[in-house]
């Protein structure tokens, strides 16, 4: 099938996608857009997570034809340019990226965190709060510090 939909704020077009293909794999291997990762295909591991119409979603658990029309942004999609987003910028400072398989998930999640936070009026967050966002996303470099780390410093920088 062709698969219209509109990534990083550009419309995309792909063709030869399969029905039963997840947009994860649509994103990877139609699209070039192999930031997400695919590490457990079964929506256990964060590692594929994007936005779909602004809600996190794992794209291993989203059949592409589900995204058709509809608008993703990846990983790829929050920096601006050759600009790392202040999240991106926060991980590499921070030394929270091992072998980084986990880094985009957790990079789209933390990004979806700050902005609930934006929206909720900016408060501070608390470590209680950057875990339970973060639950779903597993790092098996074990790197947890240094994530929390992380994000409490794009937290301070946003
Ligand atoms: S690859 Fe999608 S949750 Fe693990
Ligand atoms: S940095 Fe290796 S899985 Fe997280």
């Amino acid at each position: 099938m062709r698969l219209t939909l509109t990534v990083n704020g550009e419309v995309r077009e792909a063709d030869g996608v399969w029905e039963g293909e997840s947009l994860l794999m649509a994103l990877r291997d139609h699209l070039d857009l192999p930031g997400s990762k695919n590490a457990c295909e079964q929506g256990e591991c964060g590692s594929c997570s994007v936005y779909l119409d602004g809600e996190l979603v794992c794209a291993c658990l989203v059949l592409a034809g589900q995204a058709e029309g509809r608008e993703v942004v990846t990983v790829e999609g929050l920096a601006a340019g050759e600009e790392l987003h202040a999240v991106q910028e926060a991980f590499v400072e921070a030394g929270a990226v091992q072998c980084g398989f986990c880094t985009p998930g957790l990079i789209v999640a933390s990004h979806d965190l700050l902005a609930r936070n934006a929206r909720a009026g900016g408060g501070p967050i608390s470590d209680g709060e950057i875990r339970e966002a973060l639950a779903g996303n597993l790092c098996r470099c074990k790197g947890y510090e240094k994530i929390l780390d992380a994000v409490r410093l794009a937290a301070e920088r946003l």
